[in-house]
């Protein structure tokens, strides 16, 4: 596609007063594709040359014409639009999907930069709630589409293994703990011991005194309550482990709060040093009030430090290891203020590269339930969504017969849906999560996506045409459908740049369901049994790239294509 906006770059430049370098930048995707594959908008012109752009436009037109590869120059009030030639685009684009395959979309852009995203991150003995589910889903699927562009990616789970909470979980294991129960199914087991050691205290506040201690003495290094909370930590990674390669999703480094407990005072002294750190009723706080950003607090009158200051200990460890081009942290919108003031605070001790760190926030899902209640285990929503659809694919008994491993499919399937609609709306935005939509196979969901994919898989196999190397793209251009479909596909490559400049998935959504739906419309179009050879070819090339492209974009998504379902 690059070298047709060079071509209409190229020739516009020959115009007296248009040079290279003032109409590359200009030139731009029209919102819709009707008016061709580039525009120029006039206005900059009009604003040198003072004269109207409408009619900078209709003179440019007039005067261009058609050339090369460009079929048409047309003027549509003050833009002036270009049309590639149908064959060319179509060679074009093929040719570039075959060529690339499960490249097709990806870019050298990030080459040497190196990003970092802190995503996930639930914490040890509480609820895996919804916020992380939506954290995970939206960082792993960044992770994907920042590596196809060509950056080195960071990914890091900064778990929530330190605060006072481990004391009182630490006081609960040694009244009623039991190792088996631990060791079995150490999340859940926490997780029980966390709330009835919450309920007990609530009737005897010693209990909240003697759990404090039993976290000062902690965070002064001593041994006892440590090698409890080391192995509540190693229990609990590797079931968190296990539970993410369910969604095919894998961390670099399991990092957390309680790597900073040292390294806080560093912090610390260095604010005081710059004179950031002031004393409030024996706590310290840095002052953020005059940005409107309240009052950080640092560290307790106890002494005993915050989630505040583990993060800013945190950013520096991360800047000298990675020297980090971005670092992104994909946290729920209930923690702006936490990073406002953290963003700030280090913009304040000086660090350069304070601007370079991104809250990438979103919304809340709200009234997710499984069979088991009110979700709190990730374990349980994947399960719910593998049950619900393994019942709708039986539904079906006849495709059904011919799945082959039908509890893995389930579990892509039910997989696909959620992640599918928890990316799909932009991350701002809360939505109401209801397992019916998520599941419906018409729609803007996964499993309409899914069913794309398999359906092409499924006309691929009973073809039984070969794709030659050399396809006759004119045999193409009869049906507007498949021209509809080939512009489509010429956009997948900007769709992910954009999805990255605004962190934002849920345009490949949006393009994904645009794609199948032109798919929908094109069967016919593109029917390939018993038609002559060179026809199904090219069909079957048509037909080979789409499914290439579902496939490229699903995968970004962290969905698992199949083949049938
Ligand atoms: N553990 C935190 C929570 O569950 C999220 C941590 C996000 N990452 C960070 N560096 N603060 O709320």
């Amino acid at each position: 596609m690059i070298q047709f906006r060079e071509e209409i770059v190229h020739r516009l430049a020959q115009i007296p007063g248009l040079s290279e370098k003032l109409v590359r930048p200009l030139l731009e995707k029209p919102a819709d594709p009707s008016y061709g594959e580039y525009a120029l908008p006039c206005f900059r012109l009009a604003r040198e040359w003072r004269r109207r752009p409408n009619e900078i436009a209709e003179d440019l037109a007039r005067q261009l014409g058609s050339f090369g590869s460009i079929a048409s120059v047309e003027s549509v009030g003050p833009y002036l639009n270009f049309k590639i030639d149908p064959l060319a685009l179509t060679r074009s684009v093929l040719g570039e999907i075959g060529e690339k395959g499960p490249d097709y979309g990806s870019d050298k852009l990030g080459e040497g930069k190196t990003i970092v995203i802190d995503y996930s991150s639930p914490n040890i003995a509480k609820p895996f709630h919804m916020g992380h589910l939506r954290s995970t889903i939206l960082g792993s699927s960044l992770k994907q589409i920042f590596s196809t562009l060509g950056y080195r990616v960071a990914s890091i789970n900064f778990l929530g293994d330190w605060g006072t909470q481990f004391g009182l979980l630490a006081l609960a294991y040694q009244k009623w703990g039991d190792n088996q129960e631990l060791e079995a199914r150490p999340i859940r087991y926490l997780y029980e011991l966390y709330v009835k050691i919450n309920q007990a205290a609530q009737e005897e506040p010693a209990i909240q005194e003697a759990a404090r201690e039993n976290f000062r003495q902690m965070e002064e290094g001593a041994r006892e309550p440590l090698d409890l909370w080391n192995r509540f930590r190693t229990l609990s990674i590797q079931e968190y482990e296990r539970v993410y390669s369910r969604l095919g999703v894998h961390f670099d480094v399991y990092s957390g709060e309680s790597f900073y407990r040292e390294k806080v005072q560093g912090v610390l002294e260095e604010l005081k040093a710059k004179g950031l750190l002031q004393l409030s009723q024996g706590a310290s706080i840095v002052d953020l009030l005059p940005w409107g950003l309240n009052v950080a607090l640092l560290a307790k009158s106890d002494g005993t430090t915050l989630y505040l200051t583990r993060d800013l200990a945190a950013t520096h460890e991360r800047y000298a290891e990675y020297r980090f081009h971005r670092l992104i942290y994909v946290v729920g919108s209930d923690q702006r203020l936490h990073f406002t003031q953290l963003f700030k605070t280090l913009e304040l001790m000086g660090r350069p590269w304070a601007d370079r760190c991104v809250h990438v926030d979103f919304g809340r899902i709200l009234g997710m339930s499984t069979r088991k209640g009110q979700a709190v285990f990730l374990d349980d929503v994947l399960d719910e969504g593998k049950r619900r659809a393994l019942e709708k694919m039986q539904a079906n008994p006849e495709k059904f017969a011919e799945v082959a491993d039908p509890d893995l499919t389930a579990d892509i399937c039910g997989m696909s849906a959620i992640v599918f609609s928890d990316l799909s709306r932009r991350r701002v935005k809360d939505y109401e999560f209801d397992w019916e939509q998520v599941l419906a196979f018409e729609g803007d969901t996964g499993l309409y996506l899914q069913n794309a994919h398999a359906r092409v898989a499924g006309i691929m196999r009973k073809s039984g045409v070969a794709l030659p190397s050399s396809i006759d793209y004119g045999l193409l251009l009869g049906e507007g459908e498949t021209l509809d479909l080939v512009r489509h596909l010429s956009a997948f490559p900007e769709v992910v740049h954009r999805a990255a400049e605004e962190y934002e998935p849920a345009f490949i959504c949006t393009y994904l369901i645009g794609l199948a739906r032109l798919l929908h419309q094109a069967y016919k179009a593109l029917w390939v049994q018993g038609r002559p050879p060179p026809l199904a070819e090219a069909r079957l090339k048509l037909l080979w790239s789409v499914k290439q492209v579902l496939a490229n974009g699903m995968r970004l998504l962290g969905m698992t294509p199949l083949e049938r379902m």
